[in-house]
């Protein structure tokens, strides 16, 4: 039997382990812990929120003294930690709060993870299978030239306050390792796109204006390159990594799928008048460039090679089918959607399931 804590298991990736994780590990109790802030929603789990291996908690990892407390309630063998903001262009406008949570929030957890860990080591002379796992983003390495992809060993040079808070939690990991000895595990992933993302980013909102009849704003000249990977294999990922890397360890995912910001949109366009059924070319008058984002990195791509040849890991899915896939969900989920978009899973879901 083991207890795993999931942090921001309501957002969108975190919300997909949970399920991976619940559904596949029967012997496990899967405790998800979230502050449900503007991307957390409850309804992300409404599949999966009556297994007797689930439960949720409520809460803010910013705050230490809750997150000691959590630590004291329960005998973890594991955190798998996604709580974070996660949107570049709100990192901008607001950057404390990424150092809050992504910084401030990542240390807490680990505070009260060493702090469980030597309790535990002190008290029954056996090391304690333990391990935090922490997920993280491929944006911390920077942006690329033309060519090149990031690997592993490539230095971080974060350029906004979203990756440069993620950057920063990421050294505190490995601090933790090496200096306390803590069992901890680092993965830097890609671009995720698949059901439940929040429509605040590029797909997911594309996706959303083009069925609305709204403008599609493309930053600058829809230039920049980002490496997509089908969510579903990044929960996947997780789940390998999680189970087999060596303490300590790093890894990259990605999915070998680069596309410029106005090609992915041309192909959403075409797939969108398909199911709409709108004459060809339609979506795409939509298309709308506008002001670039402040420091836009220009290209992300990643080696994923040390995954696939240490742990076997590869993803499932093509570009393409990966997209079909998630307009057709998004098509079938207005009620989700338009929920998200008005912001009344805040008001119904969220605080009915929290009162109960
Ligand atoms: P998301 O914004 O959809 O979800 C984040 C979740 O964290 C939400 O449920 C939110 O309520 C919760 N949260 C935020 N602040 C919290 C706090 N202080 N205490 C407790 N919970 C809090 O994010 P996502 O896109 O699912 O990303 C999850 C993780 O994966 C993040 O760490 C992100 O950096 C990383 N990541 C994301 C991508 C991507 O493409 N989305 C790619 C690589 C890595
Ligand atoms: P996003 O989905 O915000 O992810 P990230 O910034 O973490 O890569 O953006 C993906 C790319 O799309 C990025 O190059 C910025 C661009 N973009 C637009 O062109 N228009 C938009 O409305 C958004 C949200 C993003």
């Amino acid at each position: 039997m083991k207890k795993i804590l999931i942090t921001g298991g309501a957002g969108f990736i975190g919300s997909h382990v949970v399920r991976l994780f619940v559904n596949k590990y029967p012997d496990y109790q899967i405790v998800n812990l979230d502050k449900l802030t503007y991307a957390g929603n409850l309804a992300n789990l409404s599949d999966i929120e009556n297994k007797p291996n689930y439960s949720f908690i409520k809460g803010d990892i910013v705050d230490a003294a809750f997150v000691n407390e959590l630590f004291s309630q329960h005998k973890f063998n594991g955190v798998i930690h996604l709580a974070a903001e996660s949107h570049v262009d709100r990192s901008i406008s607001n950057p404390l709060e990424f150092v809050m949570t992504n910084v401030i929030g990542t240390v807490n957890l680990l505070n009260a993870s060493k702090a469980y860990w030597f309790q535990h080591l002190n008290n029954e002379k056996t090391p304690l299978d333990f391990r935090f796992y922490h997920v993280s983003t491929d944006e911390v390495y920077g942006t690329l030239g033309e060519t090149g992809m990031f690997t592993e060993t490539t230095a971080y040079d974060p350029h906004s306050p979203y990756s440069a808070s993620k950057a920063s939690s990421d050294h505190f990991v490995r601090a933790y390792h090496d200096t306390f000895g803590l069992d901890t595990v680092i993965s830097n992933c890609s671009n995720n796109y698949g059901s439940y993302h929040f429509p605040e980013k590029l797909i997911p909102l594309s996706i959303y204006n083009i069925k609305n009849n709204k403008p599609i704003p493309v930053y600058g000249k829809g230039e920049n390159i980002r490496d997509w990977l089908f969510v579903e294999d990044h929960a996947n990922a997780i789940d390998v990594i999680f189970h087999n890397a060596k303490a300590g360890t790093t890894y990259n995912i990605g999915g070998h799928n680069e596309w410029t910001n106005i090609d992915l949109i041309r192909l959403l366009c075409k797939i969108m008048d398909e199911k709409l059924q709108r004459p060809e070319g339609e979506s795409a008058k939509l298309i709308t460039f506008v002001k670039d984002r402040a420091g836009h990195d220009l290209r992300y791509a990643i080696d994923s090679s040390k995954l696939k040849n240490e742990l076997g890991w590869t993803p499932s899915l093509q570009f393409e089918e990966g997209l079909e896939k998630t307009v057709d969900w998004f098509l079938s989920h207005q009620e989700w959607l338009n929920n998200v978009t008005s912001g009344d899973y805040k008001k119904y879901y969220n605080e009915q399931y929290v009162k109960r």
